[in-house]
């Protein structure tokens, strides 16, 4: 079958989460919360946190540099790099800019797309638009996030929800079938209040008075959210999917956000979609935002679950709210990761700024850092 869009593949694939583990137990010592109720409301178990020498832009990097390898592509050779994220470096220069020295590249054109959660899966429309209209070649878009350092670690609604960590894929173009196949993208603003950041934009500048108030915090109202994101999920995969002129039953593997079990799970009823073709790795990362889309297809890839021909189904909501859905063909060999053995945090350096260096590690979970003994 013909799809109304061809010739952009996904060639390279990559992901990075930091060391220090953040379990339920760990939460239980910092927030009225219990195991039982964290694991059976969201099927999350543990999240990674960023170390103090970690940023978006390093972990970023660091995914960045082993989907490129794993594309059998050096840095040079990409033409664009997209970073998906709602919590950059710094409100400028653009993550994706500090990412583009980190990696070595001398050539591409960068940017930061904000999106939320849906960051990688409208990177990724982005670049298949770029891919395809001829304007690039190799487009890098990467999903990196921080979350931990904009988490009230005394907000049981939230702190138990969300981790840090990276994922990155390379598009490129190619004139072998497959490929992207359907791209759907929406935006509800009538929900763009259940999950914001109030202060530290134009709006509501930091001052003293907003971080008394912990304005500077993710705020959300989780059930409203809850309801919205499984209606939107489920519109906006099946618009994907029949944009590619296929039906749900065509898929092989459905890779969703991973934001909650619970909304994976009711997603899935909704579209009367067997769970034994959607990949969950939530239990072990929470919420990621961005980057939790291509953690989870990276491992999704690594363990097995896509084999060369499987159609796919990436699917992501998110502040905004936003929502996306990419159905594509997967055309790459998976052992092709191989390529990036070895890649790691050593292999990056972030230039620093000139002001004077300061840890930006979250002073609640210092404790958590002692007792791990982490160097990082
Ligand atoms: N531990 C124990 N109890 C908690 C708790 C926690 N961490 N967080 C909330 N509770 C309590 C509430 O205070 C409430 O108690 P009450 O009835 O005495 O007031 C009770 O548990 C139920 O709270 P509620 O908020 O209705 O729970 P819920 O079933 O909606 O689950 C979320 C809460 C946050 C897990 C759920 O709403 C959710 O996942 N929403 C979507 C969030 C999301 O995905 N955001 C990111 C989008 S990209």
């Amino acid at each position: 079958m013909t799809s109304p869009l061809s010739g952009v593949h996904v060639t390279g694939w990559g992901s990075y989460a930091p060391s220090l583990v953040l379990t339920n137990a760990d939460l239980e010592r910092m927030v009225e919360t219990n195991d039982e109720w964290v694991v059976s409301r969201t099927g999350i178990r543990e999240r990674r946190i960023a170390g103090p020498n970690e940023t978006t832009a390093s972990m970023a990097s660091v995914a960045g540099l082993r989907a490129i390898a794993t594309a059998g592509l050096e840095p040079d050779d990409i033409d664009l790099i997209i970073v998906g994220t709602l919590t950059p470096d710094y409100p400028m220069p653009s993550t994706a800019a500090l990412v583009k020295q980190a990696i070595g590249n001398k050539r591409a054109a960068a940017m930061d797309v904000a999106a939320a959660c849906s960051g990688f899966v409208y990177g990724y429309a982005t670049a298949h638009a770029y891919v395809a209209s001829g304007m690039a070649k190799n487009v890098l878009v990467i999903g990196a996030e921080t979350l931990s350092r904009y988490t009230d670690f005394t907000d049981r609604g939230t702190c138990i929800l969300f981790g840090d960590g990276a994922g990155a894929a390379v598009l490129s173009a190619s004139d072998e079938p497959g490929g992207t196949m359907g791209i759907e993208m929406t935006t509800e603003p009538s929900g763009a209040y259940y999950i914001w950041l109030p202060a530290g934009g134009s709006a509501r500048p930091t001052t003293n008075a907003t971080l008394a108030s912990g304005e500077h915090y993710m705020k959300m109202k989780g059930a409203e959210t809850f309801k919205m994101a499984v209606r939107t999920l489920g519109s906006t995969s099946l618009a994907s999917v029949r944009r590619a002129g296929l039906e749900l039953s065509d898929l092989d593997l459905v890779v969703p956000h991973q934001a909650n079990v619970r909304i994976i799970e009711a997603l899935a009823k909704s579209l009367h979609f067997p769970m034994e073709k959607v990949f969950v790795n939530v239990s072990r990362y929470g919420n990621t935002s961005a980057a939790s889309v291509p953690l989870a297809l990276s491992e999704a890839v690594a363990s097995g679950r896509v084999k060369q021909g499987d159609r796919l189904l990436l699917v992501a909501f998110g502040a905004g709210l936003t929502s996306g859905a990419i159905t594509l063909q997967w055309t790459a060999d998976p052992a092709a990761m191989a390529r990036a053995a070895g890649i790691g945090p050593a292999d990056v350096t972030i230039q620093p700024g000139y002001l004077e260096p300061t840890n930006p590690f979250p002073a609640a979970l210092e404790w958590l850092r002692a007792e791990s003994g982490a160097a990082s």
